[in-house]
Protein backbone atom coordinates (compact mmCIF):
# COMPACT_ATOMS: atom_id res chain seq x y z
CA UNK A 1 0.00 0.00 0.00
CA UNK A 2 1.14 3.17 -0.90
CA UNK A 3 1.73 5.78 2.27
CA UNK A 4 -0.57 8.71 2.61
CA UNK A 5 1.54 11.43 2.47
CA UNK A 6 3.69 10.02 -0.54
CA UNK A 7 -0.08 9.85 -1.99
CA UNK A 8 -1.07 12.86 -1.35
CA UNK A 9 1.97 14.41 -3.13
CA UNK A 10 1.98 12.52 -6.06
CA UNK A 11 -1.34 13.53 -7.00
CA UNK A 12 -1.15 16.93 -5.61
CA UNK A 13 -4.37 16.84 -2.99
CA UNK A 14 -4.55 19.23 -0.51
CA UNK A 15 -5.94 18.25 2.78
CA UNK A 16 -8.64 20.54 3.57
CA UNK A 17 -9.77 21.58 7.68
CA UNK A 18 -13.61 21.49 7.44
CA UNK A 19 -15.12 24.77 8.76
CA UNK A 20 -18.77 22.81 9.49
CA UNK A 21 -20.42 19.43 9.66
CA UNK A 22 -21.50 18.58 5.98
CA UNK A 23 -22.69 15.30 6.43
CA UNK A 24 -20.74 12.91 3.70
CA UNK A 25 -20.07 10.56 6.75
CA UNK A 26 -23.40 9.08 6.16
CA UNK A 27 -22.21 7.55 2.75
CA UNK A 28 -21.85 4.05 4.33
CA UNK A 29 -25.48 4.26 5.38
CA UNK A 30 -27.11 5.21 1.80
CA UNK A 31 -24.53 2.52 0.35
CA UNK A 32 -26.18 0.13 3.26
CA UNK A 33 -30.25 1.69 2.76
CA UNK A 34 -29.66 0.98 -1.19
CA UNK A 35 -28.71 -2.49 -0.88
CA UNK A 36 -31.48 -3.04 1.64
CA UNK A 37 -34.01 -1.88 -0.73
CA UNK A 38 -32.98 -3.49 -3.80
CA UNK A 39 -31.96 -6.90 -1.79
CA UNK A 40 -29.68 -9.50 -2.94
CA UNK A 41 -29.27 -12.18 -5.07
CA UNK A 42 -26.75 -15.02 -4.84
CA UNK A 43 -26.31 -17.29 -7.48
CA UNK A 44 -24.74 -21.21 -6.89
CA UNK A 45 -24.22 -24.14 -9.03
CA UNK A 46 -24.19 -28.00 -7.49
CA UNK A 47 -22.45 -30.27 -9.51
CA UNK A 48 -22.42 -33.68 -9.23
CA UNK A 49 -23.64 -37.07 -9.77
CA UNK A 50 -27.01 -38.44 -9.36
CA UNK A 51 -27.84 -39.31 -6.09
CA UNK A 52 -24.69 -37.28 -4.70
CA UNK A 53 -26.86 -35.58 -2.04
CA UNK A 54 -27.05 -32.44 -3.46
CA UNK A 55 -30.66 -31.58 -3.02
CA UNK A 56 -30.67 -32.68 0.41
CA UNK A 57 -27.41 -30.59 1.53
CA UNK A 58 -29.20 -27.26 -0.44
CA UNK A 59 -32.58 -27.94 1.51
CA UNK A 60 -30.26 -28.17 4.40
CA UNK A 61 -28.35 -25.06 3.87
CA UNK A 62 -31.57 -23.09 3.09
CA UNK A 63 -34.54 -24.67 4.55
CA UNK A 64 -35.74 -24.95 1.78
CA UNK A 65 -37.93 -28.20 0.02
CA UNK A 66 -36.53 -29.33 -3.34
CA UNK A 67 -36.05 -33.08 -3.10
CA UNK A 68 -39.05 -33.93 -5.63
CA UNK A 69 -38.54 -37.33 -7.10
CA UNK A 70 -35.15 -39.23 -7.22
CA UNK A 71 -33.91 -39.04 -10.85
CA UNK A 72 -32.43 -41.77 -13.12
CA UNK A 73 -29.25 -43.14 -14.01
CA UNK A 74 -30.02 -43.77 -16.96
CA UNK A 75 -30.95 -40.33 -18.29
CA UNK A 76 -29.45 -40.17 -22.12
CA UNK A 77 -28.18 -36.44 -21.19
CA UNK A 78 -27.29 -34.37 -18.20
CA UNK A 79 -29.73 -31.29 -17.52
CA UNK A 80 -29.78 -28.38 -15.73
CA UNK A 81 -32.26 -28.08 -13.26
CA UNK A 82 -33.14 -24.03 -12.00
CA UNK A 83 -34.72 -23.04 -8.93
CA UNK A 84 -35.35 -19.71 -7.14
CA UNK A 85 -36.44 -18.96 -3.44
CA UNK A 86 -36.75 -15.46 -2.08
CA UNK A 87 -35.57 -15.91 1.38
CA UNK A 88 -35.54 -13.44 4.40
CA UNK A 89 -33.33 -12.91 7.44
CA UNK A 90 -34.70 -9.85 9.31
CA UNK A 91 -34.75 -7.16 7.11
CA UNK A 92 -32.40 -8.71 4.07
CA UNK A 93 -33.90 -9.97 1.58
CA UNK A 94 -32.31 -13.05 -1.17
CA UNK A 95 -33.05 -14.45 -4.17
CA UNK A 96 -31.36 -17.61 -4.20
CA UNK A 97 -31.04 -19.43 -7.52
CA UNK A 98 -29.83 -22.78 -6.85
CA UNK A 99 -28.95 -24.81 -10.12
CA UNK A 100 -28.01 -28.30 -9.67
CA UNK A 101 -26.93 -30.83 -12.83
CA UNK A 102 -29.44 -33.89 -13.89
CA UNK A 103 -27.69 -36.70 -14.45
CA UNK A 104 -23.96 -35.84 -14.31
CA UNK A 105 -21.54 -38.77 -13.75
CA UNK A 106 -23.67 -41.12 -14.97
CA UNK A 107 -22.46 -41.44 -18.17
CA UNK A 108 -19.21 -39.03 -19.10
CA UNK A 109 -21.01 -38.06 -22.47
CA UNK A 110 -20.19 -35.04 -24.22
CA UNK A 111 -23.15 -32.92 -22.52
CA UNK A 112 -21.71 -33.79 -19.00
CA UNK A 113 -18.11 -32.73 -20.03
CA UNK A 114 -19.31 -29.61 -21.45
CA UNK A 115 -20.68 -28.81 -18.21
CA UNK A 116 -17.18 -29.58 -16.38
CA UNK A 117 -15.41 -27.72 -19.38
CA UNK A 118 -17.67 -24.19 -18.78
CA UNK A 119 -16.99 -24.44 -15.30
CA UNK A 120 -13.37 -25.29 -15.74
CA UNK A 121 -11.51 -24.37 -18.97
CA UNK A 122 -8.13 -25.51 -19.35
CA UNK A 123 -7.72 -25.16 -15.56
CA UNK A 124 -8.46 -21.82 -15.95
CA UNK A 125 -11.55 -21.54 -13.27
CA UNK A 126 -14.87 -19.68 -14.89
CA UNK A 127 -16.57 -20.16 -11.70
CA UNK A 128 -15.89 -20.04 -8.07
CA UNK A 129 -15.28 -23.81 -7.45
CA UNK A 130 -15.61 -24.89 -3.61
CA UNK A 131 -15.08 -28.73 -2.86
CA UNK A 132 -16.99 -30.82 -0.96
CA UNK A 133 -17.30 -34.53 0.39
CA UNK A 134 -20.79 -35.12 0.15
CA UNK A 135 -22.40 -37.91 2.75
CA UNK A 136 -19.13 -37.26 4.93
CA UNK A 137 -21.29 -39.78 7.56
CA UNK A 138 -20.44 -42.62 5.56
CA UNK A 139 -16.32 -42.57 5.89
CA UNK A 140 -14.33 -42.80 8.86
CA UNK A 141 -12.50 -39.60 10.65
CA UNK A 142 -9.16 -41.02 9.35
CA UNK A 143 -10.32 -42.39 5.84
CA UNK A 144 -11.74 -38.48 5.39
CA UNK A 145 -8.24 -36.78 6.01
CA UNK A 146 -6.77 -38.81 3.33
CA UNK A 147 -9.48 -38.11 0.99
CA UNK A 148 -9.04 -34.81 1.59
CA UNK A 149 -5.27 -34.57 0.80
CA UNK A 150 -6.17 -36.98 -2.23
CA UNK A 151 -8.85 -34.75 -3.84
CA UNK A 152 -6.06 -31.55 -2.74
CA UNK A 153 -3.36 -33.19 -4.63
CA UNK A 154 -5.76 -33.64 -7.71
CA UNK A 155 -6.57 -30.67 -7.75
CA UNK A 156 -3.47 -28.86 -7.90
CA UNK A 157 -1.63 -31.94 -10.42
CA UNK A 158 -4.41 -31.20 -13.24
CA UNK A 159 -4.46 -27.32 -12.45
CA UNK A 160 -7.38 -27.07 -11.09
CA UNK A 161 -7.86 -23.82 -9.25
CA UNK A 162 -10.17 -23.65 -6.68
CA UNK A 163 -11.37 -20.91 -4.58
CA UNK A 164 -9.91 -19.22 -1.80
CA UNK A 165 -11.55 -17.09 0.95
CA UNK A 166 -9.52 -14.03 0.87
CA UNK A 167 -7.15 -13.22 3.78
CA UNK A 168 -6.27 -9.31 2.84
CA UNK A 169 -9.21 -8.24 4.74
CA UNK A 170 -8.19 -8.26 8.73
CA UNK A 171 -11.13 -9.28 10.19
CA UNK A 172 -11.99 -12.06 8.45
CA UNK A 173 -7.86 -13.13 7.35
CA UNK A 174 -7.43 -15.85 10.46
CA UNK A 175 -10.90 -17.22 10.29
CA UNK A 176 -10.47 -17.66 6.05
CA UNK A 177 -6.77 -19.28 6.06
CA UNK A 178 -7.48 -21.87 8.42
CA UNK A 179 -11.05 -22.20 6.70
CA UNK A 180 -8.61 -22.83 3.67
CA UNK A 181 -6.86 -25.51 5.20
CA UNK A 182 -9.93 -27.41 5.65
CA UNK A 183 -10.95 -27.66 1.90
CA UNK A 184 -12.50 -29.90 0.69
CA UNK A 185 -15.36 -29.39 3.00
CA UNK A 186 -17.10 -32.73 4.13
CA UNK A 187 -20.48 -32.19 4.44
CA UNK A 188 -23.72 -33.84 5.12
CA UNK A 189 -27.32 -32.94 4.26
CA UNK A 190 -30.66 -34.11 6.21
CA UNK A 191 -33.60 -32.53 6.59
CA UNK A 192 -35.01 -35.03 9.76
CA UNK A 193 -34.62 -33.84 13.39
CA UNK A 194 -34.06 -36.23 15.78
CA UNK A 195 -33.74 -35.65 19.64
CA UNK A 196 -30.08 -35.43 21.69
CA UNK A 197 -30.44 -35.24 25.48
CA UNK A 198 -33.22 -32.43 26.12
CA UNK A 199 -32.75 -30.68 22.35
CA UNK A 200 -34.06 -31.00 18.31
CA UNK A 201 -31.08 -31.52 16.44
CA UNK A 202 -30.74 -31.73 12.19
CA UNK A 203 -29.24 -35.15 12.19
CA UNK A 204 -28.76 -38.64 10.81
CA UNK A 205 -29.69 -41.40 13.57
CA UNK A 206 -28.02 -44.41 13.41
CA UNK A 207 -27.67 -47.42 15.42
CA UNK A 208 -24.38 -46.57 17.47
CA UNK A 209 -25.63 -42.87 17.50
CA UNK A 210 -26.90 -39.49 15.86
CA UNK A 211 -24.95 -37.73 13.30
CA UNK A 212 -25.03 -34.01 14.30
CA UNK A 213 -25.17 -32.21 11.02
CA UNK A 214 -24.64 -28.55 12.94
CA UNK A 215 -21.62 -30.21 14.89
CA UNK A 216 -18.18 -29.30 13.99
CA UNK A 217 -17.19 -32.15 15.50
CA UNK A 218 -19.14 -34.58 13.51
CA UNK A 219 -18.77 -32.53 9.82
CA UNK A 220 -17.85 -29.40 8.07
CA UNK A 221 -21.39 -28.68 7.24
CA UNK A 222 -21.17 -25.31 9.61
CA UNK A 223 -17.90 -24.28 8.27
CA UNK A 224 -19.61 -24.09 4.80
CA UNK A 225 -22.59 -22.66 5.67
CA UNK A 226 -20.82 -19.53 7.40
CA UNK A 227 -17.82 -19.18 4.47
CA UNK A 228 -20.17 -19.15 2.39
CA UNK A 229 -23.80 -16.96 3.35
CA UNK A 230 -22.02 -14.92 6.36
CA UNK A 231 -18.51 -14.63 5.71
CA UNK A 232 -17.51 -14.69 1.96
CA UNK A 233 -20.62 -14.21 0.32
CA UNK A 234 -19.92 -10.52 -1.42
CA UNK A 235 -16.59 -11.71 -2.20
CA UNK A 236 -17.50 -15.11 -3.70
CA UNK A 237 -20.06 -12.26 -5.80
CA UNK A 238 -16.93 -10.04 -6.41
CA UNK A 239 -14.94 -12.31 -7.64
CA UNK A 240 -17.45 -13.51 -10.41
CA UNK A 241 -17.81 -10.34 -11.39
CA UNK A 242 -14.18 -8.73 -12.03
CA UNK A 243 -12.60 -12.09 -12.64
CA UNK A 244 -14.60 -15.03 -14.25
CA UNK A 245 -17.29 -13.05 -15.97
CA UNK A 246 -14.68 -10.40 -17.02
CA UNK A 247 -12.26 -13.17 -18.74
CA UNK A 248 -15.43 -14.75 -19.85
CA UNK A 249 -16.10 -11.56 -21.77
CA UNK A 250 -12.38 -11.14 -22.82
CA UNK A 251 -12.84 -14.41 -24.56
CA UNK A 252 -16.02 -13.96 -26.16
CA UNK A 253 -14.81 -10.65 -27.53
CA UNK A 254 -11.66 -12.22 -28.84
CA UNK A 255 -13.13 -14.82 -30.67
CA UNK A 256 -15.44 -12.43 -32.56
CA UNK A 257 -12.07 -10.58 -33.17
CA UNK A 258 -11.70 -8.02 -30.74
CA UNK A 259 -8.31 -8.18 -29.57
CA UNK A 260 -6.29 -5.35 -27.09
CA UNK A 261 -3.26 -5.28 -29.49
CA UNK A 262 -2.95 -4.95 -33.10
CA UNK A 263 -0.57 -7.20 -35.26
CA UNK A 264 2.16 -4.44 -34.65
CA UNK A 265 1.48 -5.15 -30.70
CA UNK A 266 0.08 -1.62 -30.74
CA UNK A 267 -2.91 -1.16 -27.92
CA UNK A 268 -6.52 -0.43 -29.93
CA UNK A 269 -9.09 0.96 -29.18
CA UNK A 270 -12.40 -0.69 -28.64
CA UNK A 271 -13.78 2.40 -30.48
CA UNK A 272 -11.52 1.87 -33.57
CA UNK A 273 -12.02 -1.90 -33.44
CA UNK A 274 -15.93 -0.86 -33.53
CA UNK A 275 -16.01 1.35 -36.35
CA UNK A 276 -14.05 -1.23 -38.53
CA UNK A 277 -15.99 -3.99 -37.45
CA UNK A 278 -19.08 -1.80 -38.44
CA UNK A 279 -17.67 -0.77 -41.80
CA UNK A 280 -16.90 -4.34 -42.53
CA UNK A 281 -20.60 -5.03 -41.39
CA UNK A 282 -21.83 -2.32 -43.75
CA UNK A 283 -20.04 -3.03 -46.42
CA UNK A 284 -20.88 -7.13 -46.37
CA UNK A 285 -24.31 -5.66 -46.12
CA UNK A 286 -24.11 -3.55 -49.26
CA UNK A 287 -22.32 -6.94 -51.33
CA UNK A 288 -25.11 -8.86 -50.45
CA UNK A 289 -27.65 -6.69 -51.33
CA UNK A 290 -25.97 -5.92 -54.77
CA UNK A 291 -25.87 -9.44 -55.49
CA UNK A 292 -29.50 -9.70 -54.71
CA UNK A 293 -30.20 -7.25 -57.03
CA UNK A 294 -28.34 -8.58 -59.45
CA UNK A 295 -30.01 -12.14 -58.82
CA UNK A 296 -33.56 -10.47 -58.75
CA UNK A 297 -32.78 -8.69 -62.36
CA UNK A 298 -31.72 -11.83 -63.73
CA UNK A 299 -35.08 -14.01 -62.90
CA UNK A 300 -36.97 -10.53 -64.45
CA UNK A 301 -35.28 -10.56 -67.74
CA UNK A 302 -35.67 -14.66 -67.50
CA UNK A 303 -39.06 -14.46 -67.11
CA UNK A 304 -39.45 -11.87 -69.57
CA UNK A 305 -38.14 -13.77 -72.25
CA UNK A 306 -39.79 -16.85 -71.14
CA UNK A 307 -43.03 -14.13 -71.13
CA UNK A 308 -42.22 -13.22 -74.84
CA UNK A 309 -41.74 -16.78 -76.13
CA UNK A 310 -45.03 -17.29 -74.70
CA UNK A 311 -46.51 -14.79 -76.59
CA UNK A 312 -44.98 -15.38 -79.70
CA UNK A 313 -46.03 -18.98 -79.56
CA UNK A 314 -49.54 -17.71 -78.66
CA UNK A 315 -49.85 -15.52 -81.61
CA UNK A 316 -48.74 -17.85 -84.31
CA UNK A 317 -50.77 -20.63 -83.24
CA UNK A 318 -53.66 -18.02 -83.91
CA UNK A 319 -52.85 -17.61 -87.18
CA UNK A 320 -52.94 -21.16 -87.80
P1 LIG B 1 -30.55 -36.38 -7.80
O1 LIG B 1 -31.37 -35.13 -7.65
O2 LIG B 1 -31.40 -37.61 -7.96
O3 LIG B 1 -29.45 -36.26 -8.78
O4 LIG B 1 -29.79 -36.69 -6.36
P2 LIG B 1 -29.12 -35.71 -5.37
O5 LIG B 1 -27.67 -35.61 -5.64
O6 LIG B 1 -29.87 -34.45 -5.27
O7 LIG B 1 -29.27 -36.58 -4.02
P3 LIG B 1 -30.41 -36.46 -2.94
O8 LIG B 1 -30.26 -35.22 -2.14
O9 LIG B 1 -31.72 -36.72 -3.59
O10 LIG B 1 -30.00 -37.69 -1.99
C1 LIG B 1 -29.96 -39.01 -2.47
C2 LIG B 1 -30.02 -39.97 -1.27
O11 LIG B 1 -28.88 -39.78 -0.44
C3 LIG B 1 -31.23 -39.76 -0.38
O12 LIG B 1 -31.70 -41.02 0.05
C4 LIG B 1 -30.70 -38.97 0.81
O13 LIG B 1 -31.40 -39.23 2.01
C5 LIG B 1 -29.27 -39.51 0.91
N1 LIG B 1 -28.36 -38.51 1.46
C6 LIG B 1 -28.31 -37.20 1.15
N2 LIG B 1 -27.36 -36.59 1.86
C7 LIG B 1 -26.78 -37.54 2.63
C8 LIG B 1 -25.71 -37.54 3.59
O14 LIG B 1 -25.09 -36.52 3.87
N3 LIG B 1 -25.39 -38.74 4.17
C9 LIG B 1 -26.05 -39.89 3.88
N4 LIG B 1 -25.67 -41.00 4.49
N5 LIG B 1 -27.04 -39.93 2.98
C10 LIG B 1 -27.41 -38.77 2.37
Amino acid sequence: EVPRGSRQKEENIRCLTMLGHFGFECLPHQLVNKSIQQGFSFNILCVGETGLGKSTLIDTLFNTNSREKKSSHFRPNVELKIQTYQLQESNVQLKLTVVTTVGYGDQMNKEARDILHKGVGKGVAMVNIIPLIAKADTISKNDLQTFKSKIMNELISNGIQIYQFPTDDKTTAQVNSSMNEHLPFAVVGCMDEVKVGKRMVRGRLYPWGVLQVENENHCDFVKLRDMLLCTNTEHLKEVTHTKHYECYRRCRLQKIGFTDVGPDNQPLSFQEIYETKRKEFHEQCQREEEELKHKFMQRVMEKEIAFKEAEKEASISSLI
